[in-house]
């Protein structure tokens, strides 16, 4: 018999250290795959763990074999920044990764008769406005407003959307036994996030989470990004919460497969305001990077979340004040024992 489990691609990425505490104390067996072996603490939480690249179909037949996959949190990916230095790579991790990992849901949903509900962590990098003009007019952007993304990332998270949304709706439809909905696909897109436990590695957002890491740590940092640079933001708890809360709405009231989510859109100053006032010692300088302001600049300033809220009860625990005072300052200072 196989086991009925959870399975988590890029488990050892920054959502998936938060995602597997959560799911792990809910009991329910989870499995994991990443490219490199699994923190010790991790580890200890998950049934079986699979190192390995999610581009390796005999890799994803193993674990079919095994498990019975109910479930699939598909967060393995190459950021944005990173990306844009090796835009072959980032297509082959985040697109044909993302195909099989689709693929690979199909044949569970069809060997165990019930649908596998998939979640996907899309990104605001799969909008791309035109110009700074134009982000500072058009405010709160919708799911189906400007999907020009500028970045090869972006350009894969859009794409695979479509992908999860043609597996949820019209896989084979000219097939005489159509077998589509084999795949639940479901989607958010992630503003940039931060965790107060672990520090990002390869995206554009990340001017957020390094000031403040650094400034906890008294090291110096020099934002990448000019100090009125505005995009949405989320703290990495509630994005785990809006991970599971959607995997467990009920199908019926989900009116889209690719949902906006949305918390507080401060500017880089503010960020480093509150950052100097909790660490007087901070030493923040900027240090435009114009290539990748560009990339941030081509971001909405803020989107429109109405959707998520509506369909499955979206709702962030932490505004801007909130997310310091009550999850970012008193982590961290746990965290380096300040
Ligand atoms: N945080 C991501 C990045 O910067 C955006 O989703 O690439």
């Amino acid at each position: 018999m196989r086991t009925s489990s959870v399975l988590v691609t890029g488990a050892n990425g920054e959502i998936g250290h938060g995602l597997i505490t959560r799911l792990a104390a809910s009991g329910r067996p989870i499995v994991t795959i990443d490219i490199a072996p699994l923190e010790p603490a991790l580890a200890r939480l998950v049934r079986r763990e699979f190192t390995g690249s999610i581009t390796d179909t005999a890799l994803l037949e193993r674990v079919l074999s095994e498990f019975e996959i109910d479930l699939v949190f598909h967060l393995a990916a190459l950021l944005s920044t990173r990306s844009e230095f090796t835009p072959m790579t980032a297509h082959e991790v985040n697109v044909e990764g993302t195909l099989n990992l689709l693929e690979f849901a199909h044949h569970e949903g069809e060997s165990h008769g019930r649908p596998v509900v998939f979640l996907y962590p899309s990104s605001i990098a799969a909008y791309g406005l035109p110009d700074l003009e134009t982000k500072t007019r058009v405010h709160r952007v919708r799911e189906d407003e400007w999907n020009t993304p500028t970045t090869m990332y972006g350009c894969n998270k859009l794409y695979c959307e479509h992908l999860g949304r043609y597996y949820a709706k019209h896989y084979k439809q000219l097939a005489a036994d159509s077998t589509a909905g084999r795949v639940d696909f479901r989607c958010v897109r992630f503003p940039g996030l931060i965790s107060a436990v672990t520090v990002p590695s390869g995206g554009t957002s990340d001017y957020a989470p390094e000031m403040i890491h650094a400034a906890a740590r008294g090291e110096p940092y020099a934002c990448f990004v000019r100090p009125d640079t505005r995009i949405p933001l989320m703290t990495m708890p509630d994005a785990i919460d809006a991970l599971v809360r959607l995997a467990s709405g009920p199908r019926e009231r989900l009116t889209r497969t690719a949902y906006n989510l949305a918390a507080f859109s401060p500017t880089a100053e503010q960020i480093c305001d509150v950052v100097q006032k909790t660490f007087p010692r901070a030493a923040i300088t900027w240090q435009v990077d114009p290539k990748r302001q560009r990339i941030v600049d081509s971001w909405p300033a803020e989107v429109d979340d109405t959707t998520a809220r509506r369909d499955w009860g979206f709702a962030p625990r932490y505004d801007f004040k909130a997310a310091f005072d009550d999850y970012l300052i008193p982590t961290i200072r746990e965290r380096y024992s300040l």
